[in-house]
């Protein structure tokens, strides 16, 4: 058992080793800016909350079939405390774990993962292209449409939505809100105003 907390720059430097490709990259940083913001709504630890978020699909690049199964071997050899390790793994409850999310931050991890795909969609589409003047009302409004961003699961984003206790709408706001924070560097910054 270890108890080692790395800092962001270990969990940077180590995602960066296992994924090239920049689709990745931003996700990586969506999730973790998604989970500092939580994290320091609710009074959490914003640290540990974002390097989680930003390694949580550490193995994914290089080994789809053995997504978290790969990621828990690699955080082990490296000394990662089981904490981050457990939660890393139940992002992928139902799906490629076993492992259910217990935490506020498992469960939000869970929920705002899959989330973060509809909502850069969603602000790809617009004539902006821009998160920064974007609400939640437009994620909404695509919520129904399941040939739009077809291969996010509404599921997984209800099911986690209902762990948390939350509804729709405010999980929505908080995953703009948090990735409005790295706009720029996650592509989301477009022109916004601009109407057509
Ligand atoms: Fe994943
Ligand atoms: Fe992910």
């Amino acid at each position: 058992m270890s108890d080692f907390s790395p800092t962001r720059e270990v969990a940077m430097t180590l995602f960066k080793e296992f994924n090239k490709s920049e689709s990745l990259y931003r996700h990586a940083l969506s999730v973790e800016a998604v989970m500092r913001y939580r994290a320091l709504k609710e009074g959490a630890d914003a640290e540990m909350w974002g390097i989680i978020g930003l390694i949580h699909d550490l193995d994914y690049e290089m080994y789809p079939d053995e997504h978290c199964i790969k990621s828990q071997e690699i955080m082990k050899e490296r000394g990662w405390s089981d904490e981050y390790i457990r939660a890393i793994m139940s992002h992928g409850f139902g799906i490629c774990t076993d492992v259910e999310p217990v935490s506020r931050l498992e469960k939000t991890l869970f929920a705002m993962d899959e989330l973060t795909g509809l909502v850069t969609t969603s602000a790809l589409v617009r004539p902006s292209r821009s998160i920064l003047d974007m609400n939640s009302k437009s994620v909404r409004k695509k919520w129904n449409d399941r040939r739009f961003a077809a291969g996010v699961d509404r599921g997984i984003i209800e099911k986690g939505a209902a762990m948390l206790g939350e509804d729709l709408s405010s999980l929505i706001e908080d995953c703009i809100m948090g990735m409005r924070e790295v706009a720029e560097e996650i592509g989301l910054r477009g022109n916004p105003g601009q109407e057509s």
